[in-house]
């Protein structure tokens, strides 16, 4: 994976059919999906449950380009290497799953797999600094975690920039996850983010059977930010 700032659109498999998740994966790819990004919740850090590593390694084969991992869980050390196995590029970890997070970060690299870390909205950017060379990704999160389809939180607009800024040539993504519509995204694309996270925005209207819509909805999101 060499580093790439231009804009992608990572589909949330989490408004995918659950019973399908091979073939969505290769139609809403087909469709110009640059990464999949599939969320795993535990119930615990989060209000809800999706699925653990032996789906993501049922998954895996089905995924040409990157398998971004979305642990919203806690704890998060003891199923690093699980989900590495499983195949995992990307393993974002949350800031407020524990109080290690310098140590799980160096855990997600030393399993081979970029680390991402991910903030909630109600988290600042201030205490990350020292965790900025242990990164290949920051996931700004537009809504609390736990849920699609919710609505988009406008104060993190404001967060992402500076985020940028104190970024500064470090090759590190920035994602943005929730919320994300034709009307939400230019909004991010503009304030720095590289990779904007959607599910709702992008299965809706489409089916395996006809995935035509998956790409309109993916390039009306990459037509509204200019691209
Ligand atoms: C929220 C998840 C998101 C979610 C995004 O907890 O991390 O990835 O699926 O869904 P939409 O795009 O519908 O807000
Ligand atoms: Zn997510």
């Amino acid at each position: 994976m060499t580093f790439d700032r231009s804009l992608k659109i990572a589909p949330s498999i989490l408004s995918a059919d659950f019973a399908n998740f091979g073939q969505e994966i290769r139609a809403v790819e087909a469709q110009g999906a640059d990464w999949i990004h599939v969320d795993v919740m535990d119930g615990h850090f989060v209000p809800n449950l999706t699925f653990g590593p032996p789906m993501c390694a049922a998954i895996r084969p089905h995924i040409k380009t990157v398998m971004d991992v979305h642990l919203m869980i806690a704890p998060v050390d003891p199923y690093i290497e699980a989900f590495a196995e499983a195949g995992a590029d990307i393993l974002t970890a949350h800031l407020e799953a524990g109080s290690h997070v310098h140590r799980t970060l160096q855990a997600i690299r030393g399993a081979g797999c970029k680390a991402g870390l991910a903030l909630n909205p109600g988290t600042g950017i201030e205490e990350i600094g020292y965790l900025l060379d242990m990164v290949d990704l920051i996931c700004v999160m537009t809504v609390n975690p736990g849920f699609g389809g919710q609505k988009f939180i406008h104060s993190q607009i404001d967060k992402v920039r500076r985020l940028r800024e104190m970024i500064g040539d470090r090759p590190i993504h920035i994602e943005i996850d929730g919320g994300i519509t034709p009307e939400t995204a230019p909004l991010m694309a503009q304030a720095g983010a590289d990779v904007l996270v959607a599910g709702s925005a992008v299965f809706k209207g489409g089916s395996v059977d006809d995935p035509a819509p998956y790409g309109d909805n993916i390039r009306s999101i990459k037509a509204a930010c200019g691209g």
